[in-house]
């Protein structure tokens, strides 16, 4: 699995400093306020796990699953799999977390479809921002890192459901890349 990886992009040392610096954000912000983390399967599962051990006040976790149909590297439509319960989501203040805001589809319909569930506030936070690939307008409100328009995998995010449980971030290599589109 390394052997397909061109280079690091963010070595594990960077990650956890740059979840240490998010993650004091987010400390200071919800302070006194009750939130629920609500991580965006599959891709924020790794993200998400070292974040909330990180923030030293009082949260809850919930859980839900989108993903672009098709398994490309374009965004296309998005498929909501399930969402936390109504009462999870009724009158709270959530923070989604997702892994990376790309395009932006993602985290917009998901802010909307919460809010237009009942949620009281509904703010974001992704570990990498790729703002050359943005479509829609959408800014998260908490981000770790500024990634260049290069197809990244590792700690969580996959190509063609694979390379997750890298523990850092990496540029696919071409050659990978098109051995496993061939194989989709
Ligand atoms: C990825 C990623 C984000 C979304 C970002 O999810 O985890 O949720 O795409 O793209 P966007 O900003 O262009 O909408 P994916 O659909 O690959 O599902 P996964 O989390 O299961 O990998």
């Amino acid at each position: 699995m390394h052997d397909d990886i061109d280079r690091i992009l963010i070595p594990e040392d960077e990650i956890r400093a740059g979840i240490d610096r998010v993650a004091a954000e987010i400390t200071l912000a919800y302070t006194n306020r009750d939130f629920t983390v609500v991580a965006v399967l599959k891709g924020s599962c790794v993200f998400a796990s070292d974040l909330i051990r990180r923030i030293p006040v009082p949260l809850e976790l919930a859980f839900l699953a989108a993903s672009s149909y098709g398994s490309g590297t374009t965004s296309e439509e998005l498929r909501i799999s399930f969402l936390p319960m109504d009462s999870e989501i009724q009158g709270r203040n959530l923070l989604l977390v997702d892994d990376i805001l790309d395009t932006g589809r993602t985290l917009y319909k998901l802010k909307q479809e919460l809010l237009r569930r009942g949620a009281a506030e509904v703010r974001t936070c992704v570990l990498l921002d790729k703002p050359a690939r943005r479509s829609v307008e959408f800014e998260a409100d908490y981000r770790g890192f500024v990634v260049a328009d290069l197809f990244v995998v590792g700690y969580g995010l996959d190509f063609a459901g694979r390379y997750r449980n890298l523990p850092y971030v990496g540029a696919l290599k071409a050659a990978a890349y098109h051995r496993a589109s061939e194989a989709l």
